[in-house]
């Protein structure tokens, strides 16, 4: 489903992908790990299309990103959700007008089919009767709740969650983590997950790759890398 090849992506010299190859199956779901400057966004970016490689390749249901056109790659786009870094909600619109939005803007939903379906998802991630607040009147693990629904209201075929547990309490980050899962049983999508919540997240996912000098330093699954004895993995994960 998703395949990357020898993907290259420098800023001014500065090396950051420096020729990543992997595979996900379709509805694996798979950590990506590793210390911070390392990438990960950056190959997030590249699998959505956002950012293009200098060298190598992203190719998603057998088809080259590179080589897709304006509403091509919009259609692609049209099938992946990204849970941004930082996870932020528009300031200026309910939580109700911020899970709408991607149905607004990307189908031809008629009101009531859009009000059915957000509050649906609000439901699923905890948030029924929290539609008409605004992002500043609630709290931080509710914002990425929002934010999650937000991405998956459009039933997605491929989620990409970058940090989604990053600043929340442990309790909540876990409650983030479990939402995920579920999402994922529910939709089945396949998806990666950038994080830190090391062991925590092998128990979610399928394998575990880790960025490291601009290379996957590791493709394993979890029970792989646990007994790993790479001196890198070691020293990262703290054993
Ligand atoms: N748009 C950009 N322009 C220039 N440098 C960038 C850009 N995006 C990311 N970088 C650099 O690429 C490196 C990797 O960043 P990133 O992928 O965000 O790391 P992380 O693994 O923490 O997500 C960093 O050194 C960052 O400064
Ligand atoms: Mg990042």
């Amino acid at each position: 489903m998703i395949q990357v090849e020898d993907l290259h992506k420098s800023f001014d010299g500065h090396v950051v992908l420096d020729g990543i190859s992997f595979e996900i199956g379709k509805g694996q779901v798979v950590a990506l790990i590793g210390g911070s400057g390392g990438g990960k966004s950056v190959l997030l970016k590249h699998l959505a299309g956002l950012m293009k490689p200098d060298k190598g390749r992203v190719i998603i249901d057998g088809a080259d990103l590179k080589t897709l056109r304006g509403g091509q790659l919009r259609a692609l786009r049209d099938r992946l959700g990204f849970l941004f870094q930082g996870g932020a909600l528009f300031d200026s619109l309910t939580v109700y007008e911020n899970v709408a939005f991607p149905l607004r803007e990307k189908t031809k939903m008629k009101e009531r089919e859009i009000r059915e379906k957000v509050l649906k998802e609000l439901e699923l991630v905890g948030l029924k009767g929290a539609e008409d607040k605004y992002p500043s009147q609630i709290s931080g693990g509710m914002v990425k709740r929002a934010a999650l629904a937000r991405a998956l209201v459009r039933d997605p075929e491929i989620m990409l969650f970058d940090e989604p547990t990053t600043g929340l309490d442990p309790v909540i980050g876990q409650a983030i983590l479990e939402l995920i899962d579920a999402c994922h049983k529910r939709i089945s999508f396949t998806g990666i997950v950038v994080t830190h919540e090391i062991p925590r997240i092998f128990s979610y996912v399928d394998r575990v790759l880790m960025i490291y000098e601009g290379k996957l330093r590791v493709n394993a699954t979890p029970q792989e890398l646990m007994r790993s004895e790479d001196p890198v993995v070691k020293s990262f994960l703290g054993y």
